[in-house]
């Protein structure tokens, strides 16, 4: 099943939250792209009105695809409701999220929000995190912040591309991929990392408001 068809599977929950008028935040990844092209569909058909705030280029692209009218995060007051994928969430809550590199520009809309919505597959659930966490990083701190890392028991490796060259996120910075193997306390670690200077954001993100767990036979259960 993929994940089109699970998206499909909740759209009428997923729906009921988005109301006329909503300024909706959209995460980046296969999720947040399931979500735009429902959202997308109601637009079109004229069921729905809403403004859309995108946390990267392949989410604006799919989102302007779609007919759906585009704000910039500095020109709205308000977010209401942010739809956003994860890499991996533990039994309370916690998340990675960044496999993209869009995680500076999405913890900005998930602290504003009033609710966030987070779907993931049943794969992605963990009882504590142990994936390796993005910490975007200004690329003059690439071996400092590395250093630092190291000291706190990471194993940071900078993101790649296929063929070698350096992934450069939206914000021209670095991703250093650090594996810290099973994390016990996420908080902590999070407010550790964030402290290197040089440091531009962690992708470890708490509690959202919904987390939409989908099975592989289509069904989904809602968490929190
Ligand atoms: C983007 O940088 C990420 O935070 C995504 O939200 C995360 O990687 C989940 O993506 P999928 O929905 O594609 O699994």
């Amino acid at each position: 099943m993929t994940v089109d068809d699970a998206i499909k599977a909740l759209s009428p929950e997923a729906l009921k939250m988005v109301k006329n008028n909503f300024t909706v935040g959209l995460g980046s990844g296969r999720a947040a792209t399931a979500i735009v092209r429902l959202l997308s569909s109601h637009v079109k058909k004229g069921k729905l009105a809403i403004k859309a705030i995108p946390t990267s280029l392949q989410i604006k692209m799919e989102a302007e695809k779609g007919g759906i009218p585009i704000v910039e995060a500095d020109q709205i007051d308000r977010i209401d409701l942010v739809f956003d994928g994860a890499d991996q969430i533990d039994s309370d809550g916690y998340m990675i999220k960044g496999g993209g590199g869009a995680l500076l520009r999405e913890k900005i809309l998930i602290n504003i929000a009033k609710k966030v919505v987070i779907i993931a597959d049943e794969s992605k659930f963990v009882k504590k995190l142990s994936r390796t966490i993005p910490v975007e990083v200004h690329p003059f701190a690439r071996n400092s912040a590395a250093i630092q890392i190291k000291k706190f028991g990471g194993k940071p490796h900078i993101r790649l591309l296929e063929r070698g060259y350096p992934f450069i996120t939206e914000n021209g910075n670095i991703i250093l991929d650090c594996d810290f193997g099973s994390i016990k306390n996420p908080k902590e670690l999070a407010r550790k990392i964030i402290d290197i200077p040089g440091v531009i954001e962690v992708g470890i993100f708490s509690k959202p408001s919904v987390i939409y767990k989908v099975k592989e036979n289509g069904k989904f259960e809602i968490l929190r």
